[in-house]
Formats: structure tokens, C-alpha cells, sequence
């Protein structure tokens, strides 16, 4: 039974989609816990209403600075390995990573990031995508490493970007192919179908890693 831990700072749709399928497909694993920088976060109480163990560390007492990006991941490790994870999934974790602190993750770490990487890394995807016309759009599911948004890419969803789209209807229509994407991506993980060969990830049994 692999351990996974679950990283949000909001909503936690994405870890809402994978707590389900985790459940209803019977992986070999479990949700050890889910858990967020900050108090406020939506998805907080949704873990917890189903048995799942929570815990907080709250960026903001760390304050501003290098020095204080490093405490602050320090203390997100520490809390982390307290469930020993097989695998750390960020889901809508706002946070820039310190290489110790990705580095500690390496090949275990999986992020989710609304854009067709490397096109659009950082904030505002959607909105860029219009604005620079893309005809599609999509949201990418990779390995965590040192450098933002980077890193092995273990699978794409794509949707169009139709007319008169704004923001806001791209962000959903990507967001409902995450959540069938993302927790796709968990399970090969935890069922040791993924290969990391360089700047590629394979599926062992070669099932298709496009989505949409
Ligand atoms: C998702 O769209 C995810 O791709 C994005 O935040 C949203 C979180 O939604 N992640 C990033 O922007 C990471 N840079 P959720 O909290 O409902 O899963």
C-alpha cells in the first residue's frame, strides 16, 4: 500500500477527483493526508469529512526572503515525511519550491499545471492563451523539479479555445479534463507504470498519455 500525500492552497477539486477514484477503483494506496499553507483553504474541510488526516503550515508567520522560503519549506518536509509518502501530489499548490525541498521529492513529486507546458508556465494561463490566440489549451501533469513548472511530463490534456471564450469558461472547461487526467496520472504512479527516460515519461503497458 503506497502512501500518498496531498498538497493544496484552495478549492482541492483536483484532490477532491483523486480522494474519489482512489476510493472507487480500490488503488494500492491511500490518502495518508491532505494538506495546505493556508488555514483558509476550501478543500481542508471536504479531507476531513472523509476521515482524511489534515495539517496546516501556514506560510505567512515564515514572512518575506530566501531565508524564509527555506524555513518554510523545511517545516513543509518535516510535516510531509511525518506520513511517510510514497509520492507528494501538488494539487493547486500555490507555492514557489526551494531546490533542497524538490530535490528531497525527486521522482516522487507530481505536480498539475493549467497550461500545454512548456508553453505558459506561472499565473494566468488561460487568459494568456487568448490573448495570445492559441487555438487550443490544455493542462499538463509532470514531475516535480528544481525549476517552476518544468520537469518530466507524464501526461496532456487538450480542449479547444473556442470563440467568445473568456477566462473564465477556458479555466473550466480545462479544469473538468484535470480531473480525470490528474487522477489517472496518481494511479499509474502508484501502480509502477510510469518510467521517468529523461525529458519523457512512459507508460509501461503504453496506454495512451493524451487526454481530451
Ligand atoms: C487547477 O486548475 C490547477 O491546474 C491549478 O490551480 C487549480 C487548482 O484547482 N494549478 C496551478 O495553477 C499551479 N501552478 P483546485 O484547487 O480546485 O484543484
Amino acid at each position: 500500500m503506497k502512501n500518498i500525500v496531498i498538497l493544496i492552497s484552495g478549492r482541492g477539486s483536483n484532490m477532491e477527483a483523486i480522494v474519489k477514484a482512489c476510493a472507487a477503483e480500490g488503488w494500492p494506496a491511500r490518502i495518508a493526508a491532505v494538506i495546505s499553507n493556508r488555514p483558509e483553504a476550501g478543500g481542508l474541510a471536504f479531507a476531513q469529512s472523509h476521515g482524511i488526516a489534515t495539517a496546516v503550515v501556514d506560510h505567512k508567520p515564515f514572512g518575506k526572503g530566501d531565508a524564509a522560503r527555506a524555513a518554510f519549506d523545511a517545516e513543509l518536509q518535516r510535516v510531509i515525511d511525518g506520513f511517510a509518502p510514497d509520492l507528494v501530489v501538488l494539487a493547486g499548490f500555490m507555492r514557489i519550491l526551494t531546490p533542497g525541498f524538490t530535490g528531497h521529492y525527486a521522482g516522487r513529486m507530481l505536480n498539475i499545471h493549467p497550461s500545454l507546458l512548456p508553453a505558459f508556465t506561472g499565473l494566468h494561463t488561460h487568459q494568456r492563451a487568448i490573448e495570445a490566440g492559441c487555438r487550443v489549451a490544455g493542462a499538463t501533469v509532470h514531475f516535480v523539479t528544481a525549476e517552476l513548472d518544468h520537469g518530466p511530463i507524464v501526461a496532456q490534456a487538450v480542449v479547444p479555445v473556442l470563440d467568445g471564450d473568456d477566462e473564465s469558461a477556458l479555466a473550466a472547461r480545462v479544469l473538468s479534463h484535470e480531473h480525470r487526467m490528474y487522477p489517472s496520472a496518481v494511479r499509474w504512479f502508484v501502480e509502477g507504470r510510469l518510467v521517468i527516460d529523461g525529458a519523457r515519461v512512459r507508460h509501461r503497458d503504453g496506454e495512451s498519455q493524451m487526454f481530451g
